[in-house]
């Protein structure tokens, strides 16, 4: 069958600019499996609801099957002149089992057709990317278990702010992680809803039933609008959007390993079979695995700018426009699976680097805010407290030390409420390890922190 399933009316011959220009199939030929399983689904409903005869039912499944193996081997030639998936399936279903494939179209059309095989995808990508992020997260909680006492500069403005545990530094990524896995999670609610026997737009006149087919395809829903069914991509738009934010995270986790790299942080060392070097430069080792997860993210941000701009205004209910919606949804899966794969893989072989973390530490004032707490603790208001400290600040500026290399004198002329206990509030040990408010940086804190994220990650069920 290679004449059109639509060229009844046409008098003229497609022109070739235009088979070229309209086909989808160098990018709908990845959803051939969606099709297939949709297809049989479909036929089992046609059988089951009394619409085409058992016997054909089975001859269509069995054809189907054939296709799919064929594909799946390679063996199966694809043709611009088919113009997609779908049409490629059904042709060479007529060339498999003859006449019968024409009826496997019944109650049908491509516009149902195309939303349940991207709804059969995403679904399943969605689903592997839950269950990669859990990979991503465990990894967080196992380098933040392992390095648990490790103490660096937070900061603020990239400025050194106080000082923090790596581990609770590392803890931050877990929880941003866990966010994107809970918005892909409830991404899939809406995702997982099946559209099939809505047909062009309006619902078909046989005696169809749309719950035996979700039943077959797993669905949680089946679609309540026929309209809406074809015309929506809302759930790729959720999914790109979740992706997107995702990507805000791993460019934000790619930043900060490319700035720890460099030798002025010198805070890790990248595993060598993960980095790269350079060309002309025989001493250089680069970072491109985070340089390239930075760079990724504009893709995925244009996935989602190019997707939300095809939609916009679109008149219900199938407009051509919509078949772009595949490329960019595949370039978001693929970059996004990427991403999660490659840095779960590099993560637990990132060298941290104690001492250098822990010296950056002891330059820059990292304990002001704990002098002023102490202040506070001898009953000095804090604004007043901050001003004291301030002063002191300068004055230790001024001669080149930090505030606990200034002797008791020199800081008894800021406050006379100080005594030597200062000194003990001013190590950074004490500075980490009296924030103990909820989700602070204090050890046990954190220790509490890894073990219920571990908890929590041990008894979540994946999809
Ligand atoms: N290749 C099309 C797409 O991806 C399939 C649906 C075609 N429907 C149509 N009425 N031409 O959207």
């Amino acid at each position: 069958m290679t004449e059109k399933a639509w060229d009844g009316r046409f008098a003229e011959k497609t022109d070739q600019t235009v088979e070229a220009f309209t086909s989808s199939i160098a990018i709908d030929r990845r959803l051939y499996r969606h099709d297939i399983d949709g297809s049989i689904a479909h036929c089992g409903m046609l059988a089951r609801t009394g619409i085409i005869s058992e016997q054909d039912a089975v001859l269509l499944s069995k054809g189907l099957e054939q296709i799919r193996d064929e594909i799946a081997d390679g063996l199966f030639v694809f043709d611009d002149r088919l113009e997609d998936i779908h049409m490629h399936v059904e042709s060479r279903l007529f060339d498999i089992v003859g006449n019968v494939a024409r009826k496997l179209h019944t109650a049908r059309s491509r516009n149902d057709q195309v939303a349940l095989d991207a709804r059969l995808y995403l679904r399943e990508e969605t689903r592997r990317i839950i269950r990669q992020l859990h990979a991503l997260r465990n990894g967080f909680v196992e380098a933040a278990r392992v390095n648990i006492s490790i103490i660096m500069p937070g900061y603020t403005h990239m400025q050194r702010a106080q000082p923090v545990l790596l581990s609770h530094h590392l803890l931050a990524y877990y929880e941003m992680f866990t966010r994107d896995a809970e918005r892909f999670r409830d991404a899939l609610t809406r995702i997982d809803v099946m559209p099939l026997g809505c047909a062009a737009l309006a619902g078909t006149t046989y005696p169809i039933d749309r719950d035996d087919t979700a039943r077959q395809l797993k669905f949680g829903d089946v679609s309540a609008n026929s309209i809406d069914a074809v015309a929506d991509r809302d759930f790729m738009l959720e999914f790109l959007s979740a992706a997107s934010i995702c990507m805000v995270h791993f460019s934000r986790l790619s930043e900060e390993l490319v700035l720890w790299a460099s030798t002025e942080f010198g805070f890790i060392e990248l595993p060598d079979a993960f980095s790269t070097g350079s060309s002309i430069m025989p001493q250089k080792k680069n970072p491109d695995v985070p340089e390239l997860i930075r760079g990724k993210t504009g893709r995925v941000f244009g996935d989602l700018m190019a997707l939300l701009t095809t939609m916009k205004a679109l008149p219900m209910a199938y407009n051509r426009d919509l078949q772009e919606d595949k490329s960019t949804l595949f370039s978001s899966v693929d970059t996004l699976q990427a991403c999660i794969d490659v840095m779960s893989k590099m993560l637990p072989r990132i060298m941290f680097k104690k001492d250098a973390m822990r010296q950056a530490t002891t330059k820059g004032f990292l304990n002001a805010t704990d002098m002023a707490d102490y202040l506070v603790g001898k009953g000095i208001p804090f604004r007043e407290a901050h001003a004291v400290v301030g002063r002191a600040v300068a004055y230790a500026l001024d001669h080149g030390k930090e505030l606990e290399q200034l002797s008791l004198e020199e800081m008894r002329t800021f406050s006379k409420e100080i005594d030597a206990a200062l000194f003990d509030a001013l190590t950074v040990e004490q500075v980490v390890n009296r924030r103990t408010s909820k989700g602070g940086t204090a050890t046990e804190n954190v220790k509490a922190a890894a073990n219920l994220a571990a908890e929590r990650l041990a008894a979540e069920t994946l999809p």
